[in-house]
């Protein structure tokens, strides 16, 4: 409950061509940019519309537009950046908060080193992304700064969560939907998912 699988045949396609490691660094980035737009499609598949009144070569209608202010793209960095373009390529007038996290390795603890989100975010759905969702200390911490900052209505994306993670996030923040691509076994003892594809953000960006 709360967690949605895209099990698209695209996505899983695409998500075994990148936890190959053989896979490039070039194809790695494409391959999550391909699946940030995949997996966007799926988030956004209930978003509100509202009729508008325009008109076709041949007469007046009402149509049916998106309601309410633009998203908000909310990029965990570095490897949540991977997802941006595609997802921009399908909603280009989003706006995008910077959600800057690092890892400490040895307490797996998220700390901040940067953050920076637009006006109004109170009134708009934010959409958080990040490839892996492993202990979730990342989520969690950039869910909380955003709540901090007025933000009501959050989603989150991965591309790979572990159970511990999602079983975390969503203790800590039951009001945030989690959409991923698969759910792994387990978090090995340096809290990387297995089977996983390795660090995303080094595999990314080296
Ligand atoms: C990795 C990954 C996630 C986070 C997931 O980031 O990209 O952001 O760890 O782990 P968690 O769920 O246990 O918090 P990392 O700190 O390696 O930074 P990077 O994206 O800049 O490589």
């Amino acid at each position: 409950e709360g967690v949605t699988v895209v099990d698209h045949p695209l996505v899983q396609h695409k998500l075994t061509l990148m936890r190959d490691k053989s896979r490039s660094t070039k194809g790695f980035r494409q391959l999550l940019n391909e699946i940030g737009m995949l997996l966007c499609y799926e988030v956004t598949r209930d978003l509100p519309l509202e009729d508008v009144e325009i008109e076709t070569p041949l007469t007046p209608m009402r149509a049916p537009m998106l309601a309410g202010k633009k998203l908000v793209f909310a990029p965990i960095l570095r490897a949540g950046v991977g997802f941006l373009d595609g997802m921009l390529d399908l909603v280009p007038s989003a706006r995008v908060a910077h959600i800057g996290l690092y890892r400490d390795p040895e307490t797996l603890t998220a700390v901040e080193y940067y953050f920076k989100a637009p006006a109004n975010l109170a009134e708009r759905l934010v959409i958080v992304m990040d490839p892996m969702l492993a202990t979730a200390n990342s989520a969690v911490a950039a869910i909380d700064r955003l709540k901090e900052r007025g933000a009501r209505e959050i989603r989150f994306v991965c591309l790979l969560a572990a159970p511990e993670g999602i079983e975390k996030l969503r203790g800590e923040h039951p009001d945030v939907p989690i959409w991923t691509a698969a759910i792994d076994e387990r978090l090995n003892d340096h809290g990387y998912i297995v089977p996983g594809l390795g660090d995303a953000g080094d595999r990314m960006y080296g």
